[in-house]
């Protein structure tokens, strides 16, 4: 069975005194049987070193050391106690320039460090509206997923872009046709195809949450601005859990 992940991103939010939210996550879910993932921005991830919660990166760069003003290697993630990191979400893919190749070239950084590459893949409104969103879909998975991934290295989260910070969420049909379609190319591509967790991102909420977490194929979330509270996290890590 895939493992059912409940992943907030922070994006650039957070501040130390940001840090009691995740003791309150904590007196609420420290005991979850779920993975419970939490992204805060590269400034407060060595501070979240005694939480029970599983900790990524926002991203990392695709070399291993070297003259990279301002980026961050994955190896400097694991050894501040990352274990996952972010790789390819659309907000990089858009301010950032990023192509599949990179994104490929980052999720082998994140496996040689030794972290789990949860690789973002979606489509834009308008690919969806010109009905190209599997053929998006299809594209991003043979370019930015690297041959060598499995489903212990490998999560797949699939955010449409139009989704994601607007409150606008495809409806349940729509996230299982992606998610069924994601499921069978891995599943032809790879042996444990069937194994990969696949997230769904883009305006989930408490109050959606049990219905996403019932689509076929949806075995966990990756949540931005609802991640940022307890008060607005915890139903969705409760939904997950019920799921
Ligand atoms: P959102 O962001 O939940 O605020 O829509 C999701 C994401 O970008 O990962």
């Amino acid at each position: 069975m895939p493992r059912k992940i409940a992943a907030g991103n922070w994006k650039m939010n957070g501040m130390q005194s940001t840090l009691s939210e995740l003791q309150r996550l904590e007196d609420k879910h420290g005991d979850a049987d779920i993975a419970i993932l939490i992204c805060p921005p590269f400034t407060l991830i060595s501070a979240c070193e005694d939480t029970p919660f599983d900790i990524g990166g926002q991203d990392c760069h695709a070399a291993e050391a070297g003259a990279h003003t301002g980026d961050i290697s994955a190896e400097m993630l694991a050894d501040v106690g990352a274990s996952y990191v972010l790789v390819g979400h659309s907000e990089r893919r858009t301010d950032h320039g990023e192509t599949d190749a990179l994104i490929a070239a980052k999720s082998k950084a994140a496996y040689d460090a030794g972290l789990i590459a949860v690789i973002c893949i979606g489509e834009t409104l308008d690919e969806r509206e010109a009905g190209t969103t599997l053929d998006v879909i299809d594209a991003q998975l043979a370019g930015s997923v690297p041959d060598t991934a499995d489903a212990l290295t490998t999560v797949i989260a699939y955010e449409p872009v139009w989704a994601i910070g607007t409150g606008k969420v495809p409806t349940t049909d729509q996230i299982a046709e992606v998610h069924a379609h994601i499921r069978a190319r891995l599943q032809d591509r790879f042996d444990d195809g069937s194994e990969f967790s696949l997230l769904y991102g883009g305006s989930v909420k408490g109050s959606n949450a049990a219905d996403i977490f019932g689509v076929p194929h949806v075995n966990g979330a990756l949540v931005g601005g609802a991640s940022l509270t307890t008060a607005d996290f915890s139903p969705i890590i409760a939904a997950l859990e019920a799921a």
